[in-house]
């Protein structure tokens, strides 16, 4: 194996250069090779040294696959703190994304150079862990503590420019960097500068109460965590601590977060993300067709966000409506969302401008002609979504791309209107499409490679996480969603309330409760579906009695003031009313339920594991291509805590044998209708084996 790292003398200063791609993440090969060469450079004739990589980035951070195995010498605080114990100048020239332990790295440089372009940071906290070669303590020491605590705890990078000014760097360049960066070496040396130790420097010096309000913050900011609690610790104790006991402080932090279930669940996260980007036996050199021009049908709540996604990646977009009015409504409220953005600080008013004019509306479809990708998102009805596809056959290009956004429809049967079949997919964004990060890309029985390759280069564009979905009813998101609301109504009507049932979710890591969620996206919305289909059809009567109850009174949710609960117009603060109370006691009685307290345990439970079987069913079929996706779908789409690696991760945490149980146990206690342990599940369980286990095994 080539050793990564390489030293060469330039003149009278010495080179050390990192080429591990892609990030050149700090291998043990890395590791190894830092420290023989920073310890060569230190003794031979070079008057100061600079550490550069190869390649699109500075060092990202500790190489990732590594952790969670048995940990190699040299660790990474030993080669940074053998860089900052040379007995010359060092400079770290950044350029890139120097994150983590990257930015470690340089921090145990002794003076830190950047390209304008270039951006820092300490992410560690997004894999539920701590900076942890030296980070907690260096930062606090050169930047203040509230500037470390908001680095690491957000674990947003922050620009050269931003790190000049907090202290973090010392010098942006732009152009030349290995060049710019000898010359500040050469200056160190010629001016004796002398070696500038960040673990040297003074403690700040802050009061106890920036820590308190940190953590009070923290424990409504991130629920439940425990890296973001231990930062606040370790910044406490570089402005208390001498360095080296600070160290020790970081030092066993680290470890209790390395160790946590929480840092397992964020780790698997940050791969299944990367994993759900590649589709299987698709060729990876399947050329891609070119999208320039984007067409999308429909300006309500879908449309419009749609719209904006593809006008703020740089493409021009047609949205067309029915009639001028409903245009006039869908562009207005795309106006109201750049003001939004602007207002918050997200882009500039020129910027919103810029962007806002790559939308033009239309209601002609002849506009649509021009356009390599037309995404509809229309009413949720079949037959509509059938004449719009058999029009656009009419008009679009040869080659152009045909999407809809439908939530549940058969997208087979869109295609099959169509003489292009292989040109139709499905591309299922998530309210407020604006924002969320999630995409389901169905695809359907005849879509060709190509078109599906070219949506998921496309979604990266437009900074969307991709997942793929096989074609079936609800997909992957929704049909899982089937089980999980029929057990929270269920749940909600054998004796819980709004209130219990959302306290318990949310208490577990639920971004939302499942009653705010429901009352959010209007009641009506699965009333209307449910009236649309045969008695039989619509599930367990007692699992909808309450939200059917609530729309015929008129209480459709956040929408008309009131739902489960009741909304105050001005704030939006919602509270269980009495009338609420009335309807769901009354609704038990009527079906001869009598009500019982339901433990906050026996709630997650059935909701989770209802998720869980469904994504076994899923998995088994492969609407999922792995389990993994599943988890990416659940915690980027529905609000399930990233922290708890999304429903399929936990479901091997917890173990697929106790899983399999407490659904046998449900089945007793509430009837095989609704609790069938997926054959998968039953296989595992049995087998004692893991889905993590059995998805290798298939690779
Ligand atoms: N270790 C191992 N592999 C890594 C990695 C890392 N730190 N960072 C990225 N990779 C891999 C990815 O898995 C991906 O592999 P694949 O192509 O096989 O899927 C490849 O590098 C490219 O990554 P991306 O697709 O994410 O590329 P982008 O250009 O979109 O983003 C990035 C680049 C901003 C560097 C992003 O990859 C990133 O944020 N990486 C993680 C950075 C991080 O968390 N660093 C801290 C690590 S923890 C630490 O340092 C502990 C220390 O304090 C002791
Ligand atoms: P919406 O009712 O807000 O908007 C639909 C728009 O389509 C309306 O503005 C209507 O005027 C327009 N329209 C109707 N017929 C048309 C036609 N023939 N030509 C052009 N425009 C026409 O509906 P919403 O919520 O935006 O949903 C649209 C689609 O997106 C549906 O298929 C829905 O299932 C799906 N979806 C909805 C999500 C949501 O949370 N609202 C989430 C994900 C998908």
């Amino acid at each position: 194996m080539t050793n990564p790292v390489s030293y060469s003398l330039v003149d009278d200063i010495g080179v050390i250069s990192i080429n591990n791609p892609p990030v050149n993440a700090l291998s043990h090969a890395v590791r190894s090779g830092l420290l023989e060469a920073i310890e060569a450079a230190g003794r031979d004739d070079s008057r100061a040294i600079v550490i550069q990589c190869e390649g699109r980035t500075f060092i990202a951070g500790a190489d990732i696959t590594e952790f969670g195995k048995q940990p190699l010498d040299p660790w990474l605080p030993q080669v940074v703190d053998a860089i900052e114990a040379c007995p010359k100048p060092v400079v770290a020239a950044l350029h890139g994304t120097a994150l983590g332990g990257g930015f470690e790295v340089a921090l145990g440089s002794h003076y830190r150079i950047a390209l304008e372009s270039a951006r820092v940071g300490l992410p560690e906290v997004k894999l539920g862990l701590l900076p942890g070669a030296g980070g907690t303590q260096r930062t606090p020491r050169l930047a203040g503590a509230r500037t470390a605590l908001d680095l690491m705890t957000s674990g947003t990078p922050v620009p050269a420019s931003t790190a000049l000014e907090t202290g973090l760097i010392d010098r942006i360049v732009a152009g030349d960097l290995p060049a710019a960066a000898i010359d500040y070496a050469r200056e160190l040396a010629d001016r004796a500068s002398g070696c500038r130790r960040t673990s040297e420097l003074a403690s700040p010096d802050e009061d106890a109460q920036l820590f308190a309000d940190y953590r009070a913050e923290l424990s409504k900011k991130a629920r439940g965590q425990l890296a973001p609690q231990k930062i606040v610790d370790c910044v406490e104790a570089a402005c208390r601590l001498p360095f080296a006991e600070g160290s020790a402080v970081e030092r066993e932090a680290f470890a209790e977060c390395m160790a946590s279930p929480q840092s397992a669940g964020l780790r698997h996260m940050f791969f299944a993300e990367r994993a759900a980007a590649r589709v299987d036996g698709l060729p990876r050199n399947t050329a891609l067709r070119d999208i320039r021009r984007v067409g999308v049908i429909g300006a309500g709540t879908m449309g419009s966000g749609i719209a904006m996604n593809f006008a703020n990646a740089g493409l021009e977009v047609s949205l067309l409506e029915v009639d001028d009015e409903a245009l006039k409504r869908g562009l207005k409220t795309i106006e109201k969302n750049y003001a939004g953005g602007v207002k918050r600080g997200k882009m500039s008013e020129a910027q919103a401008a810029e962007t806002r004019a790559r939308i033009s509306g239309t209601t002609d479809y002849a506009s649509l002609a021009g356009a390599e990708l037309i995404v509809e998102a229309v009413f949720e009805n079949l037959e509509l979504k059938k004449d719009i596809f058999a029009k656009l056959d009419e008009i679009a290009k040869p080659g152009a791309i045909l999407a809809t956004n439908t939530s549940y429809q058969d997208v087979n049967e869109i295609a099959a209107v169509t003489g292009r079949p292989e040109d139709v997919i499905g591309l299922h964004f998530f309210s407020p499409a604006h924002i969320m990060k999630l995409l389901e890309v169905v695809r359907a029985d005849k879509t060709a490679d190509d078109v599906l390759a070219t949506c998921m280069k496309l979604s990266k564009a437009i900074r969307k996480i991709p997942v793929v979905s096989g074609v079936c009813y609800g997909f992957i998101g929704n049909r899982m969603l089937k089980g999980y609301g029929r057990e929270a109504n269920l749940c909600l009507i054998e004796g819980g309330t709004p209130e219990t049932i959302d306290a318990a979710m949310q208490g577990w890591g639920m971004a939302m409760g499942p009653m705010r969620v429901f009352d959010l996206a209007g009641l009506d919305v699965g009333y209307k579906a449910r009236q649309g289909l045969p008695e039989a059809e619509r599930g367990d009567p007692r699992a909808f009695a309450i939200p059917d109850a609530l729309v015929e009174m008129g209480r459709l949710g956040q929408k008309s003031g009131a739902g489960l609960y009741s909304y105050d117009p001005e704030t939006r603060d919602y509270r269980f009313d009495d009338e609420s109370k009335a309807l769901i006691e009354a609704q038990a009685g009527k079906l001869g339920i009598e009500r019982r307290d339901i433990a906050a345990d026996e709630i997650v439970d059935r909701l989770i594991y209802a998720l869980i079987n469904e994504g076994m069913h899923i998995v088994e079929e492969g609407i999922a291509q792995r389990p993994s996706d599943i988890d990416v779908v659940y915690v980027y789409g529905y609000g399930f805590p990233a922290w708890r690696g999304g429903p399929m991760f936990y479901a091997d945490a917890v173990g697929l044998a106790t899983v399999y149980e407490r659904i046998c146990e449900f089945r007793e206690r509430f009837g095989s209708d609704n609790w069938e342990p997926a054959p998968l599940l039953e296989r595992l369980a049995k087998e004692n084996r893991s889905l993590a286990d059995w998805a290798d095994s298939r690779d």
